[in-house]
């Protein structure tokens, strides 16, 4: 790889005194001003949106983190404004937060008082799309939905998908490496990208827009920011693999005797649906009873009283061909005797029907009120015996907490909503030291996707050695050595 290197041009940096990566100090009034008359005479005010402008969208994510003023809001169109953004700051010492469409969950796009907030969100399009390659050039500022849209519209598919496709960016998907329902298929967000172009806290842009599958020529430098969390550099355009359209689409909503059971039925999908598999989702019984008696709107496709649920979802190219050989799957499935019942989708309003069961987990805010949301990962095998431990350690130090369980076990990713029923406010701590030690104890980790931001960054010793985050610093400080590129997230 030959990334095509841009200089900066801006001054000589000088670090400023106390900065670091715990505590990024806002910058006296006087170089904040400074600082706002250069990025206003270099970027216009169209793009810099300083005092009472601020919007106070730009304050927060989807965290429950509460709001940070941010001293400005710049808006680059360019990857050369990003670096100019970026090179004015690190002159004045001001640290910059990127944002995308601030849908995280872990306050990783969370501004820094007195710092900038850039926003990528007008830099937004799809560039090009090679058909022969098959590959899109996007600027990161274009949401997710765009992104699938316009592959869709070129006769492909574009495979990365989560809730919150209509806002998220895929810029943020990618420094997030976000998972989401098709990993199993496809992988993470990384694994769909073959180019990028980075602006480095310094202001150099590193091109390095890559449409070969194959390339080992030096380190794959892409991945240093493909899930840092835009502590390292700024994404500003990617160039992303594409993928045949899929012809049709099957699924089945499973129930079973036991977990013993869901983990043969998973390595059943795996050996006899092969490559059409691209989705695996469970959900223990404590969810599909809260989901289907208390979600309005959400119906279980078969009757309750089981010991787990699983949707499972194929994606085939020809619907005379596939959808027989699923349903014959699935009747293997019964005949052995792992399934306790079964509904299987006749049309794409079943499959969607399907998915609202196990996407129900939106309307948690408001069925449970406050709680706690996780993404760990653990062993598939493991995942049972987690939850039997996990809900007696809440049990044990939180007496009538409620947990349910549920995700994307089919890639280790189990997905926890936990909360104490009437305290207010919710013990925050406890639960978190219950999951997190459990998680610790079976060998897993604290995020599978969402990532660490701000919230996660107490556990991540958790789970990664000493060694492993000492060498995150490392990386750190030889990227951004002021400390000011989102600072203070992710490496504790
Ligand atoms: C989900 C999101 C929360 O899987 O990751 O529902
Ligand atoms: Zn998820």
């Amino acid at each position: 790889m030959s990334p095509d290197i841009l200089a900066p041009t801006g001054l000589p940096i000088e670090a400023p005194a106390g900065a670091s990566p715990d505590a990024p100090s806002a910058p006296p009034s006087a170089d904040a001003d400074a600082l706002l008359a250069a990025l206003l005479a270099e970027l216009g005010p169209r793009t810099v949106l300083a005092g009472a402008e601020v919007p106070a969208r730009n304050g927060k994510d989807w965290s429950t983190l509460d709001p940070v003023r941010p001293l400005a809001v710049v808006r680059p169109t360019t990857a050369e404004e990003v670096a100019a953004t970026l090179r004015l700051c690190a002159r004045f010492g001001v640290p910059v937060v990127p944002q995308g469409g601030l849908t995280g969950l872990c306050g990783g796009a969370l501004p820094v008082a007195g710092g900038i907030a850039l926003s990528l969100e007008r830099m937004t399009g799809v560039e090009e799309i090679d058909p022969a390659v098959a590959t899109m050039t996007v600027r990161a500022g274009t949401p997710l939905q765009t992104v699938q849209k316009a592959a869709e519209e070129a006769g492909f598919f574009m495979p990365l998908d989560l809730g919150a496709r209509g806002s998220c960016a895929i810029g943020g998907n990618l420094s997030t490496n976000a998972g989401g329902n098709r990993v199993i298929r496809y992988g993470m967000a990384r694994e769909m990208v073959l180019g990028l172009e980075v602006v480095l806290p310094d202001g150099t842009i590193v091109r390095n827009l890559n449409k070969m599958l194959k390339n080992n020529a030096g380190y794959d430098l892409k991945q240093l920011f493909l899930g840092s969390e835009g502590t390292l550099g700024i994404i500003t355009r990617a160039v992303l693999r594409l993928f045949p359209r899929p012809g049709c689409t099957m699924a089945a909503l499973c129930a079973l005797p036991s977990y013993g059971d869901t983990l043969r039925l998973l390595g059943a999908a795996r050996r006899g649906l092969g490559p059409l598999l691209s989705a695996f989702e469970v959900m223990w019984p404590d969810y599909w009873q809260v989901v289907t008696t208390r979600v309005p709107g959400v119906r279980g496709p078969v009757a309750g009283g089981h010991a787990s649920y699983v949707l499972v979802e194929a994606q085939g190219m020809e619907e005379a061909v596939d959808a027989p050989r699923f349903q014959a799957w699935l009747e293997r499935q019964a005949e052995e005797g792992i399934l306790a019942d079964a509904a299987v989708s006749r049309s794409l309003a079943d499959v969607q029907a399907f998915w609202g069961v196990r996407d129900a987990c939106a309307e948690f805010p408001q069925v449970l009120g406050p709680h706690e949301a996780f993404d760990i990962g653990l062993p598939v095998a493991a995942m049972d015996d987690y939850v039997t431990a996990c809900k007696a350690g809440l049990e044990a130090r939180l007496p009538g907490a409620v947990a349910l369980f549920y995700g994307h076990i089919g890639d280790g990713n189990m997905h926890i909503v936990a909360c104490l029923p009437g305290a207010s406010p919710q013990p925050k701590l406890a639960i978190q030291e219950v999951v997190y030690e459990t998680v610790r104890r079976f060998g897993g980790t604290v995020s599978a996707e969402h990532g660490i931001g701000l919230t996660k960054k107490p556990w991540l010793g958790h789970v990664r050695s000493e060694a492993e985050i000492a060498l995150m610093r490392t990386i750190k400080a030889a990227l951004d050595p002021q400390a000011l590129l989102n600072p203070g997230k992710v490496i504790p």
